[in-house]
């Protein structure tokens, strides 16, 4: 690797990467050679021999193995902007791996300016830029900070189904046709919410996930059709305890991956929490903006917002609808008290809701879950399901809740936003490897795609012809 050359000054290394750049002067070539670890320079004079003339040969983008003796670069030709920039490897040997043909963008830059079709086209490429492998890189170590911090606090990470059945979190589902069962589908999960708290009834206690999540909703720069979530699920609970625990795990992330960021935080130290109420009034939104200085990139005002209504009214289907979803908890005693306030005023009940909140954006949602099941019963009635739709619909969860559930509550933290905002980056299709167009689409697999006839006999589907 071509950090290695750092501790091996005056002796023989053997090196293997791409060629990143050639300069030739007068009768000396030097490449940058280039590999995970960032470039190193190579220098061949014509007393190389064969060396030489094959190194005469070598274009950019080929891959290639090199032999020869680390040295210091003459004093002045030093560049302070590598780390390796003080040395250079004169060659001896090599061999070339592959050729390469000429890209068809350049990878040198940024490339904010080259066009997103293209760029996705060739996504393999596009990744090979030094700003894209840093932010796979750096997500890399989030979510390895995450995974070991919750592991350290007793948490496991348990893998949910993706074929499964639809679960209301306010999106369409992606649903997937079945050979076996004519005319029935799994859905892609829109999250593991109903996995999760089961595996709380399942004496779980403390579960995490790093999970993919599914929504056939239109694509934004914060939005993805997939897209990753720190899931978590909690027993024994209050709404403290979890933002609290995420309170610390992203403090703790930001001032050991992030040293450099300024945090806005209160007179306690503490992430600022504040209620739904409140950021309305003051801030016009549930996802305010409070840092300081808006043109500082290296300000996070994180957020708590905490008591949101329960349910909001739905004027496309005429009934009142979860603000979060149905398992939230309403600040009510019971059943018979909800009731009561749902048929006086449905907007005035609150929720055991909170949102994460980071620069203006929501980057995390949870509840504490109601484990009453008659309670629960009760919100989904309220919702406009008819108790014989709750029973077919959600029947699976009320009898769990039935044989001991514990009281429970999570939280899950979208990975993507917050990889984002801390890389600086305008959209989260800049720090998720192989994103979806705008649009959906993935120009490099060309996916969405047709299928042949005999696939979709299998699945015993036929496509209508549109118009
Ligand atoms: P919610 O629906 O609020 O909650 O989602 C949680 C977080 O996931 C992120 N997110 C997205 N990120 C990118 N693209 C999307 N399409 C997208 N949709 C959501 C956001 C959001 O805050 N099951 C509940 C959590 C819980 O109650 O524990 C849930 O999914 O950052």
């Amino acid at each position: 690797m071509t950090s290695e050359i750092l501790d091996k000054k005056g002796e023989g290394v053997e090196l293997a990467g791409w060629i990143d750049s050639r300069r030739d002067h007068g009768k000396i070539i030097f490449f940058d050679l280039r590999d995970r670890a960032g470039l190193v320079q190579l220098v061949l004079a014509p007393s190389s021999g064969a060396a030489y003339e094959l190194a005469e040969t070598l274009r950019p983008e080929w891959v290639v193995k090199i032999k020869g003796e680390v040295r210091n670069r003459p004093n002045g030709t030093e560049n302070p902007n590598l780390t390796t920039g003080q040395l250079e490897v004169a060659v001896k040997e090599i061999e070339v791996l592959s050729k390469s043909e000429a890209l068809p963008f350049p990878i040198g830059g940024d490339g904010y300016e080259i066009d997103e079709e293209i760029r996705m086209k060739h996504r393999y490429l596009d990744l090979r830029r030094a700003r894209l492998q840093k932010n796979i890189r750096h997500r890399h170590l989030i979510t390895k900070y995450m995974r070991d911090y919750l592991s350290q606090q007793g948490f496991a990470e348990v893998e949910t189904p993706i074929l499964s059945k639809s679960t209301p979190e306010g999106a369409r589902d992606y649903l997937v046709p079945s050979r076996l069962y004519a005319g029935k589908f799994y859905a892609l999960p829109q999250s593991p919410q109903q996995y999760k708290q089961l595996l709380m009834v399942a004496g779980m206690e403390r579960y995490f996930q790093i999970t993919r999540c599914f929504r056939d909703e239109d694509t934004r720069g914060d939005r993805q059709p997939e897209f990753t979530q720190l899931d978590i699920e909690m027993s024994f609970v209050d709404e403290e305890d979890v933002t609290g625990l995420i309170e610390e795990l992203y403090l703790n992330l930001v001032r050991e991956l992030y040293p450099n960021k300024k945090l806005r935080l209160d007179e306690s130290g503490r992430i600022p929490r504040m209620s739904y109420d409140e950021a309305m009034s003051k801030y016009g939104s549930d996802k305010p903006d409070v840092r300081d200085n808006k043109d500082d990139p290296d300000e996070l005002a994180f957020l708590f917002v905490t008591d949101f209504p329960m349910f909001e009214w739905k004027e496309t289907e005429k009934r009142w609808d979860a603000v979060h979803h149905p398992f939230t908890r309403p600040k009510v005693k019971d059943a018979a008290e909800f009731w009561e306030k749902f048929k006086s005023d449905p907007a005035s009940i609150k929720a055991k809701q909170y949102d994460f909140v980071l620069n203006g954006y929501e980057i995390g949602g949870g509840s504490i879950r109601t484990h009453d099941a008659e309670l629960l019963a009760a919100v989904f009635e309220a919702m406009g399901n008819k108790p014989e739709d709750v029973k077919a619909k959600f029947g699976h969860l009320l009898q769990a809740f039935s044989y001991g559930v514990p009281p429970h509550g999570g939280i899950a933290p979208g990975v993507d936003r917050f990889v984002m905002i801390v890389e600086n980056e305008p959209n989260i299709r800049e720090v998720i490897a192989f994103p979806k167009t705008g649009d959906g689409r993935d120009p490099m697999m060309e996916a969405p795609s047709e299928v042949g006839p005999g696939q979709l006999d299998e699945l015993h589907l036929a496509i209508k012809k549109e118009g």
